[in-house]
């Protein structure tokens, strides 16, 4: 039977020698890590390069797990830097698989920075969507288990991620189309 909410397949119905599916819980992970003078930028504020490592080591572990071996970054997107983070800070970074195709899983992020000594709550300063693809020993993409959401929010993900994939794939063979159009027209650049 398929969710209507989220096309998922549960797994009654899977044809035998299909992976079975693996529910968003199975692979959440939180990353912390606290901030020190050689993650600065030359405004004395943490660099985005430092947040956007631990946003694909985050990412990395999450897809990892859930296609239970190796998995690459494919593309990184929407990373959103909302707030800047200090020294001091103590940041965690919250990722999971929000949605699965055939190889490829896109791994929603979220990163969130409180004081490390004192007791606020932590406030988002980020956010990203990964795509990672599962590889064999070879590099090739493997098939993946498809993720089962579970929550509202998870099923939400799961919606929103499906037209992000939609309008990645439009953009790229927008972009290939009209590459290939402009070579045949004999323009080079
Ligand atoms: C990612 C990679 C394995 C894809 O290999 P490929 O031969 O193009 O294989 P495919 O076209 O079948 O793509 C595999 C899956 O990844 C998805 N994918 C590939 N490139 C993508 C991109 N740029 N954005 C989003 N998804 C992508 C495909 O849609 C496909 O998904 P599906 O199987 O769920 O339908 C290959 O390009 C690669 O190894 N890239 C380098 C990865 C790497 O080293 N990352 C670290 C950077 S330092």
């Amino acid at each position: 039977m398929t969710d209507q909410a989220t096309g998922v397949t549960d797994q009654a119905n899977r044809s035998e020698g299909e992976i079975p599916g693996k529910p968003t819980a199975a692979s959440r992970t939180t990353l912390s890590h606290i901030m020190t003078g050689s993650d600065t930028n030359l405004l004395g504020t943490v660099h985005g390069g430092v947040i956007m490592k631990l946003v694909d080591d985050a990412a990395g572990a999450v897809a990892g797990r859930h296609s239970g071996g190796p998995a690459v970054t494919a593309s990184m997107d929407e990373m959103v830097f909302l707030e800047p983070v200090r020294v001091g800070d103590l940041v965690h970074v919250r990722a999971q698989v929000n949605w699965t195709g055939r190889s490829s899983m896109e791994v929603g992020v979220r990163v969130m920075a409180e004081r490390w000594n004192e007791s606020t709550p932590a406030q988002q300063v980020g956010s990203a969507y990964l795509v990672f693809a599962a590889v064999d020993g070879d590099g090739k993409p493997r098939p993946v288990p498809q993720v089962i959401p579970e929550t509202e929010h998870d099923k939400r993900r799961y919606q929103e991620a499906q037209i992000r994939r939609t309008h990645r794939l439009a953009r790229r063979r927008a972009i290939k189309e009209l590459r290939e159009k402009r070579a045949a027209d004999g323009i080079d650049d």
